[in-house]
């Protein structure tokens, strides 16, 4: 968990220097930096903005770099650095405990961080990439054998492509790293297959408290993107001038997918399986996003020990109707997260304070902040 949070340069926060508690709640009109608080977060955690991938968008204006620094576990530290050289082009410094570091998974795995954002539909209504991001997420947290094996299996599908689009194709030399890529998959689908399996059930669980009209209705399922009882090396063989004319391969673990339906019998007995994206209402919509982010929230934290993981929620109370908003907020002020929480309203200070009270919460791991024009203040006797 965080204890102490700089950032500097980064979109209207020219400079914020915080100390938090485990429960903060930042409160500012539209446009006071509310959500770039939490961006600067998300970037530390994770190497890019959830807003947009271009480090010059969230770089302030006018300025070459942005920074968000933190002290974790009172005695780690890490920091990203993100610079533009005179082209405009980003680069990325990393430290962990002052000394570089040059994967962004050192930060992240210090760091998990889970954004709770329900108008964020690209999971729902764009392709499979975000939807596998959320599912390779938790297994990255949660398996520790995902990240190794992910890694390698990167690293030999680009060797397979370029392979693929090279004048002369080394048919010997493409097989035997057929043979690599199709084991690699396996043992990444294995790693996703059993995380898979843990969070589905949180998600049904989630889904009957948040939609108790879907119960038992909106279903997930996990898509291993290719087949795996055939295994991935005949499918390879088999699409081989395909994969050629395409210049990559089309068919692998990297096609993963998880799938959102919604299935119900009419008294009648007709029976409907559709996507549910095509079904629900936006309201729903949102609904589902907050159920599958709380569901992984309860597989993660079920299994990390020594890390706390950092939940940013962004001006949910806008989004979600009163009774959504007292199971979100339930639900993770009993678990052993750092958040925070972005509000308009000043009520929502208090309902999250009310909330701690009844669950027993010590006070004192209550923070409120104010923002105003990009400058933080912290509330006077909140979270000493
Ligand atoms: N690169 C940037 N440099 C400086 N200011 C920016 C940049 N990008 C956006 N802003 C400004 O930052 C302000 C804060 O935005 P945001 O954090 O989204 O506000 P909030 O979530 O509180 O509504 C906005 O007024 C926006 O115009
Ligand atoms: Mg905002």
């Amino acid at each position: 968990m965080i204890h102490e949070l700089r950032i500097h340069a980064l979109r209207n926060l020219s400079q914020a220097s915080l100390s938090v508690t485990q429960c903060n709640v930042i409160v500012g009109k539209n446009g006071s930096g509310k959500t770039s608080l939490l961006e600067a977060v998300f970037l530390l955690s994770r190497g890019k903005s959830f807003r947009h991938h271009e480090p010059k968008r969230y770089i302030q204006h006018h300025a070459k770099s942005c920074a968000v620094w933190a002290c974790i576990d009172h005695q780690k530290t890490i920091a990203i650095q993100k610079q533009l050289d005179s082209a405009g082009l980003a680069s990325t410094l990393l430290k962990v405990n002052q000394t570089t570091v040059h994967s962004q998974s050192a930060l992240s795995f210090l760091l998990p961080t889970l954004l709770i954002d329900p108008t964020g539909m690209s999971v729902l209504e764009e392709g499979s990439a975000s939807r596998r991001q959320l599912l390779d997420w938790l297994a990255f947290h949660v398996e520790t054998r995902f990240y190794p094996t992910w890694l390698s299996y990167q690293r030999l599908l680009k060797q397979r492509n370029a392979l693929l689009k090279s004048a002369h194709l080394p048919t010997a030399e493409l097989v035997a790293w057929d043979r690599e890529l199709s084991v690699s998959a396996q043992a990444l689908h294995e790693c996703r297959q059993a995380v898979f399996g843990r969070w589905q059930g949180f998600f049904g669980a989630m889904v009957a408290r948040l939609l108790p009209d879907y119960e038992g209705q909106l279903q997930l399922s996990y898509q291993a993107g290719f087949d795996v009882q055939a295994g991935l090396f005949e499918t390879l063989k088999s699409r081989l001038h395909q994969d050629r004319e395409l210049g990559y391969t089309r068919i692998g673990a990297h096609r993963a997918d998880v799938v959102i339906t919604l299935k119900n019998t009419s008294e009648q007995g007709d029976r409907l399986k559709e996507q549910a994206v095509n079904v629900l209402s936006r309201g729903e919509k949102k609904l589902l996003i907050t159920a599958l982010k709380l569901s992984q929230l309860q597989l993660i934290c079920e299994h990390l020990h020594d890390i706390k993981p950092v939940v940013l929620i962004d001006d949910v109370d806008a989004e979600l109707d009163q009774r959504a908003v007292g199971v979100l907020l339930d639900t993770v002020l009993d678990l052993p997260c750092q958040l925070f929480i972005t509000s308009l309203q000043e009520a929502t200070a208090k309902q999250v304070q009310d909330k701690m009270a009844q669950l027993g919460k010590d006070e004192e791991q209550f923070s409120l902040f104010h923002v105003e024009h990009g400058v933080i203040k912290k509330q006077e006797n909140s979270g000493e």
